[in-house]
Formats: C-alpha cells, sequence, structure tokens
C-alpha cells in the first residue's frame, strides 16, 4: 500500500483539520517547545524520550527548562492535547512524527549521528504506511536522504527520492507512485530566551524527499507556524540552516579579530560597532565575546566542514572562524594577565571570580560555554577561580570539564572585594553592573556589560 492508496488529500486535510495526532521525538530545548506549540494549536500531542525524568517532569505538570513555565505544560496537560512517554511502541500511533534528538560532535570534531541513527531505528520498527517522518535535528546536507531514509525503510515501506519543482505555497506535480511513507528535513531556528520571537513566529524552511512529502510537512507546519516556506529537496532545508550558522559563526569570528586589533591600536570596537550599524544598507552588527557556546553555532559548521571533506572541498572560512572564536578565552585570560600585571601582580594564586557560566545572557544552558574553558585556563595558570550564576547554584560534571565540587559563590560587596580581578563572561540582565564595578578591585568585561557605568573607569577592562 503507498500514499496514493491511503489518500494524500485526506491525510493532508486531517492535517488542516488539526485531527493528526503529532509525536514529538526528543524533548530538549527544540522538542519540548514544539511539542506545546502543536498541542497548544489543537493537535493531539505525544511527546517520546528516552530520559525518563522528563517525561516524570511533564507528566507532573513541572518544567525542566526554565524558560518554558510549569503552567504552559499543565495547561496543556489540563486539555488532555498533550502527554509525554518512554512507550516508543505508540509511535505507530501518530500520523506525524517530528524528530528533535541531538546532533553533537565527537571526541574527533566529526559529526555525532549516534542518537538520529537510534532514533531511526526505533521508528524503523514501528513505521506506518503514510506517516509523515520529518527530522529537525540540525545536520549535513544528505543526513534524511543518506542516512535516515535507508534505515527507515527496513522497515519494508518505501520513500523514493524524487525531484519535485515548488511554486510558492505550491508542490507542482507530486509522483506519489512508490511513496509508501513520507520524509522530510525542516531546520529548528529556536534561539533560547530570545522574547522578541515565538516559536511560532520564526518562519519554518521545510524540504521533502519527495513531492508528496514535500507538501504533507509543509502542510503540517503551516497549521502552527505564520509561514511556512517550501523548498526543493530535503538537502536544501538542511544546507538553509547551516548556511544561518555558519553565517553567524564566520561573522561572529570577524569581529572578534577586528576586536583585538582594534585593542592594540587603542580604538573600542563597541563604539565603532554603534557607529556602522547607523549605516541603514548592507551592514548587519555582530558583536565580539569571550568565545562561542551553545549547542548550535560552535558545532554546526563543522558539519559541513566534515561532509565537504567527501567532495574534496576545504571549507576555509569556517576553519578560520573555529580558530579565531575558539582563542578568545585565552585572549580573556591573557588581558587579565597583563591588567593584573600592570598592577605588579601575577595570576598564579590570585582568586578570581567569574561571572556567568551560561553561554549567553539569561538562559539556563552552558553547553560549549567559553565561561567553562576560562575557568580551565585560569586554573591551569595557578589561580584560583570562582563562579557566580543566578542559574547554576552548582556546576556538575560534563563531557569535557568536571567542575562537580564548584558552586555559585555569593555576590556581596565583601565577596567581591575579596578577588583580585572579577571577569564578567556572560552579561545576566540581572548584575546590577555599577555594584559589581564598585566593591570589585579589577574588571575584565567581555561583553561591554559596563557600557553605562561612568564611575570607577579605571578598574574596568574591556576585552
Ligand atoms: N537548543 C537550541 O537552541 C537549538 C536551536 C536550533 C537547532 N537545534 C538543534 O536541535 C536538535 C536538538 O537540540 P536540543 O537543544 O533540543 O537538544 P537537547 O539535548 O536539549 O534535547 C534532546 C533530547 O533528545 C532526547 N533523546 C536523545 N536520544 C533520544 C532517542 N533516541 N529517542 C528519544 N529521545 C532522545 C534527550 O533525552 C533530550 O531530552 C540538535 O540537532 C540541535 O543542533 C538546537
Amino acid at each position: 500500500m503507498n500514499v496514493a492508496a491511503v489518500d494524500q488529500a485526506s491525510r493532508l486535510a486531517k492535517f488542516e483539520k488539526k485531527q493528526a495526532r503529532v509525536g514529538v521525538i526528543g524533548l530538549g530545548y527544540v522538542g519540548l517547545p514544539l511539542a506545546l506549540l502543536y498541542s497548544r494549536k489543537g493537535f493531539s500531542t505525544t511527546g517520546f524520550d528516552t530520559d525518563p525524568t522528563k517525561i516524570e517532569k511533564i507528566e507532573a505538570g513541572q518544567t525542566y527548562i526554565r524558560h518554558i513555565p510549569s503552567e504552559l505544560i499543565g495547561a496543556e496537560r489540563a486539555q488532555n492535547r498533550f502527554q509525554a512517554t518512554t512507550e516508543f511502541r505508540l509511535l505507530q500511533e501518530m500520523d506525524a512524527l517530528i524528530v528533535c534528538v541531538p546532533t553533537p560532535l565527537d571526541e574527533h570534531r566529526e559529526p555525532d549521528l549516534s542518537f538520529v541513527r537510534n532514533t531511526a531505528e526505533t521508528v524503523s520498527q514501528h513505521l506506518k504506511p503514510g506517516q509523515l517522518v520529518v527530522l529537525e535535528s540540525t545536520t549535513y546536507p544528505g543526513t534524511t536522504d543518506e542516512l535516515l531514509l535507508p534505515i527507515l525503510e527496513r522497515s519494508g515501506l518505501h520513500s523514493p527520492v524524487m525531484s519535485y519543482t515548488t511554486d510558492g505555497a505550491a508542490v507542482t506535480s507530486p509522483d506519489p507512485s512508490g511513496v509508501d511513507f513520507l520524509l522530510a528535513f525542516s531546520p529548528e531556528r529556536e534561539d533560547p530566551g530570545n522574547k522578541s520571537f515565538q516559536t511560532h513566529q520564526i518562519p519554518k524552511v521545510v524540504g521533502g524527499v519527495n513531492g508528496p512529502s514535500a507538501q504533507a510537512a509543509f502542510t503540517l507546519y503551516s497549521q502552527v507556524f505564520e509561514r511556512a516556506i517550501l523548498v526543493s529537496s530535503s538537502r536544501a532545508a538542511e544546507m538553509t540552516k547551516l548556511l544561518e550558522n555558519i553565517y553567524r559563526c564566520v561573522n561572529i569570528a570577524l569581529v572578534n579579530e577586528l576586536k583585538v586589533l582594534c585593542m592594540r591600536m587603542g580604538i573600542d570596537i563597541w563604539e565603532v560597532i554603534e557607529a556602522a550599524k547607523t549605516k541603514p544598507f548592507g551592514f548587519t552588527p555582530f558583536y565580539p565575546g569571550p568565545g562561542l557556546g551553545g549547542h548550535c553555532i560552535p558545532i554546526d559548521p563543522f558539519y559541513l566542514t566534515w561532509k565537504a571533506r567527501e567532495y574534496e572541498f576545504p571549507t576555509r572560512f569556517i576553519e578560520l572562524a573555529g580558530e579565531i572564536n575558539s582563542a578568545m578565552p585565552e585572549h580573556v585570560v591573557s588581558t587579565l594577565a597583563e591588567a593584573l600585571n600592570q598592577r605588579r601582580q601575577c595570576l598564579k594564586d590570585q582568586r578570581i571570580l567569574v561571572l556567568g557560566i551560561a553561554y549567553k545572557k539569561d538562559i539556563d544552558d552552558l553547553r560549549e560555554s567559553p565561561s567553562l574553558r576560562i575557568i580551565e585556563l585560569l586554573s591551569q595558570r595557578g589561580a584560583e577561580v570562582d563562579y557566580h550564576d543566578p542559574y547554576f547554584p552548582q556546576l556538575h560534571k560534563m563531557r569535557h570539564y568536571n567542575y562537580q565540587h564548584m558552586s555559585s559563590v555569593e555576590l556581596s560587596a565583601e565577596n567581591l572585594g575579596q578577588y583580585a580581578a572579577v571577569i564578567i563572561a556572560t552579561d545576566h540582565s540581572s548584575y546590577d553592573y555599577s555594584f559589581i564595578i564598585r566593591h570589585a578591585r579589577l574588571v575584565i568585561d567581555t561583553r561591554n556589560a559596563t557600557r553605562n557605568v561612568k564611575q570607577d573607569n579605571e578598574k574596568i577592562v574591556r576585552c
């Protein structure tokens, strides 16, 4: 039985009437808000995760992601539209499955697709004719049709790769012959903590492995997102996400490099960016910092670098940007050492306080945070390091770092004065920068967080 037999038209109608059951696999920073969105828009939604603690929390109406309130989960649970489970056999009851599992790098900084592969194997055991599967995890072009598709086809069902054309919202001549299930890619563009855009307001790019798949995925996403954009293949959709993140990575590297040069030349890079951004066209501001953090920008570009090797193509911009950005924590520590030197002090045995462990302001995510590397570098140079972060009362064991013994110190006047220097690594909005500068002996500001503080400027080094 193929999709033609189960009737694409009735499937699309089911999506449009919100009668389809939607399963979201992987309930992390991306999957949980997405599942809640489908539920809020009226779809019967089931979240699947291998982590039972997350399922227990959801079932109890509790959140585990700071910017997603428990009330939101509770409200959807109360409507009986949202449930969460570790029972993967329930996958077969879904009309659409959206995959939001991690795509990290392995220890050789190569793509680790084990989560995607494991999920695909599980889905293939439960796949039913006519089901739509959409991958949202960020990955290199080709993952959906080269890796996911063959695993799903072990089910005995098929979805042959076929080209199709798009005309605005329409997929022209979708050929349903031989298509048993539907497979598409739609990149996740979630920006945790960004209050300007809610999930449904961020346009959704969609590409299928064939016309019917593209059409089905486009129709489903159009029900919950303000705008869906069709592209001509799953590969184009995969590449779109990488272009967006590589664009950020390269531009941040450019401005980080110029920051280091500006410091030598005695020019304030922040002032320069403010002036440059008054140009009404042709310039988008990016800001320097202590290095890249988060699950996306430091990692995703290297998915493309890896894939490009197959085509004997060196991705020089990506490599160079990676080199510059990953040198930033060293730059911060060197700037601190130099500032102490000016005060006839050396870094060894000094007490240093790092403010902010999250990789960016106002969020509870420390993945790839440059603060972790800064702490490591400071410790290697013999400093005694403490940290403060309102979002992380305690640190835990991580893949590359073991800071289990560390907990956030109190940010009192007395405490601040005990450190030889305070490094502002993350510019959380809750920090009182005037207070910090008043009581600290030396402040290394990596985020221009102290720009509005008028007093004690001789204590501040911006880098
Ligand atoms: N976090 C972001 O801001 C962001 C933004 C855009 C894109 N992305 C991409 O989205 C994807 C997911 O990222 P995230 O930040 O949500 O990750 P996350 O680590 O927060 O969540 C992933 C979830 O998947 C679960 N999981 C792992 N293996 C599973 C399996 N086999 N079956 C079911 N569940 C499984 C984990 O338990 C976890 O709850 C990644 O590819 C990431 O690059 C993330």
